[in-house]
């Protein structure tokens, strides 16, 4: 069995490669991850026609792979679509589900997010499950009760919270070059901390998402609360990546 993040209190960097990546391009990327030396924890999650390369170029490391995306039924009909006991079978041990873009762009929602994790769950993957408000909805002063509602609709209510992990990703950070402010980021995370221990009996592990890079990872690793980070376009250069990684606790 893979050893995740919940067997230890070392603190965990994802990288969230999108839509990006050919197979020459990334071998030399996860190359450079697998050879750099991590205290923490570290999963890439490539897209699904990279999984199979990425997986055998991780061979023998301790670098996990996760997928950004799964399906919340078993098998069968649903065209284009890949299940959680597929991505299990293809060696991941995270999968991302709820992410904003896949909120904005696919209309997904709670309820379906909540189905995805508790499938990940029922095969033996860890959900990272997203949440983060637009900045509408901060500027209207409503990021802690918009995401205190995505907690409580997109968590599967018997899920416990060693079997998941939350990302805390603003809409308005992701991809804009412009992080949270620390205290920002240290009272959305103490809120949500407060808020799933409420509901789920235990303190959850919270990353952070959202124009993390090499240079602003230490301030935001410090942050009490702040259980790692899911990189997105800094995860796709090696030497940020590693920069990151080199941030993190072990
Ligand atoms: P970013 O993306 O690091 O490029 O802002 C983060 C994410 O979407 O997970």
């Amino acid at each position: 069995m893979l050893k995740t993040a919940f067997m230890t209190e070392k603190q965990i960097v994802i990288g969230n490669w999108k839509m990006n990546g050919l197979l020459e391009s990334s071998e030399v990327l996860v190359g450079a991850v697998v050879a750099h030396k991590a205290a923490c924890e570290v999963a890439v999650c490539p897209p699904f026609s990279l999984l199979f390369p990425v997986r055998q170029w991780l061979a023998g490391s301790t670098v996990h792979l996760g997928a950004q995306n799964c399906h919340s039924q078993e098998s069968g009909a649903f065209t284009g679509d890949i299940s959680a006991a597929q991505l299990k079978d293809m060696g991941c041990a995270y999968v991302i589900v709820g992410h904003s873009e896949r909120r904005q762009l696919h209309g997904e929602r709670d309820e379906l997010v909540s189905a995805k994790a508790a499938a990940a769950i029922a095969h033996g993957l860890v959900p990272v499950i997203c949440v983060g408000e637009t900045l509408e909805e901060r500027e209207a002063s409503k990021a802690l009760a918009v995401v205190e509602a995505q907690l409580r609709g997109s968590i599967p209510e018997s899920a416990k919270t060693a079997q998941f992990l939350l990302a805390y990703e603003p809409v308005w950070a992701i991809g804009s070059g412009l992080a949270a402010s620390e205290g920002d980021i240290a009272s959305m995370h103490a809120h949500i901390i407060t808020t799933v221990q409420a509901m789920h009996g235990s303190a959850p592990r919270v990353l952070y998402g959202g124009s993390v890079k090499a240079d602003n990872a230490p301030a935001i690793l410090g942050i009490k609360g702040v259980g790692g980070v899911l990189v997105g376009g800094a995860s796709l250069k090696a030497k940020e990546f590693c920069g990151i990684i080199d941030a993190a606790k072990g």
